[in-house]
């Protein structure tokens, strides 16, 4: 048998996804595993956070933790699609129960540098992704038990977004949504919207039948949520970067179209807990955590 041949063989382990909707911030977590008792990666686990109140609640990580147990998974990585603006990670409850290293992007250090001068942040601040037990860059492979994984360099929405290929299956982030709804914004402090028509593209190029995986869906009630297409059908249907529009078009439409979006409502308490892996801002001295709002600045 040629090494052609052994390549095509079906893989004995297909990649199992369970999906996660938080309903508040219309974001989808994933366990993803090769069996039941095998090996895991969790991605994007997100904090439940009320603004008007402050509170925070583990509720939603819940869930996702109650099912890594039931199916006796181990957790070999925690995975962050980006330092996302719509909610706060849970990264750090989800180690402290079922454990795993939590990595992101390597270029998180662009976006803690932003975001430190915006928030003022102590001096104590490192930016250098230091808070996060691994850092990927492009290229790098790694396994989750039995399912080889890759990562891949995804920036346009952030300067730090990856995509993480784990066997048959791609968890986009923040690059793609479903075919109806398009394509995520680039107007944060370091998006370029030509820079994420050209990560799509390279998503794209990939098999027609490979599964993606997204990490938001805003139906806007015309159906229910949906988290998983293809490569095939984003080529096909999706309304920004379908097959046919090109560069500029989409770079014309995408920044016209972020001109006239608010800023997602948890944006200013994400931020101050994501670039920290999660972690909140250091109490001040009577205890308390706070969170800033940077006035005109945003
Ligand atoms: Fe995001």
């Amino acid at each position: 048998m040629t090494e052609v041949e052994t390549a095509q063989q079906p893989r004995t382990f297909r990649t199992q996804v369970e999906p996660f909707l938080d309903n508040d911030t219309e974001t989808f977590s994933y366990v993803v595993y090769d069996r039941e008792g095998g090996r895991a990666a969790v991605i994007d686990p997100v904090l439940d956070y009320d603004p008007k109140s402050g509170r925070t609640s583990t509720a939603g990580a819940e869930r996702l933790v109650k099912f890594v147990k039931e199916k006796n998974l181990t957790v070999d990585w925690i995975l962050e699609t980006h330092a996302h603006a719509d909610h706060l990670s849970a990264a750090p409850f989800v180690r402290d129960h079922v454990g795993g290293k939590l990595a992101i992007g390597e270029k998180i250090n662009e976006v803690q540098k932003i975001f430190r001068d915006v928030f003022n942040l102590e001096k104590e601040f490192l930016v250098d992704g230091s808070q996060f037990d691994k850092l990927f860059a492009e290229g790098e492979t790694f396994h989750v038990g039995e399912l080889d994984a890759e990562v891949i360099y995804t920036p346009g929405h952030t300067p730090a977004d990856m995509s993480w290929r784990i066997g048959d299956a791609v968890f986009v982030g923040d690059t793609l949504f479903m075919p109806d709804v398009g394509t995520a914004r680039c107007d944060f402090p370091g998006g370029d919207a030509r820079t994420l028509y050209r990560s799509i593209r390279r998503l794209l190029s990939m098999p027609e039948d490979t599964r993606l995986f997204m990490c938001h869906d805003y139906p806007d009630g015309r159906r229910e949520h949906r988290y998983e297409t293809t490569v095939g059908e984003q080529k096909r249907h999706n309304i920004h970067v379908r097959d046919g529009i090109d560069e500029d078009t989409f770079v014309e439409m995408r920044t016209t179209r972020d001109a006239g979006l608010e800023m997602p409502r948890l944006i200013l308490p994400s931020i101050q807990v994501n670039i920290r892996a999660g972690d909140l801002p250091p109490p001040e001295d009577n205890g308390t955590v706070y969170f800033k709002i940077p006035v005109n600045k945003l």
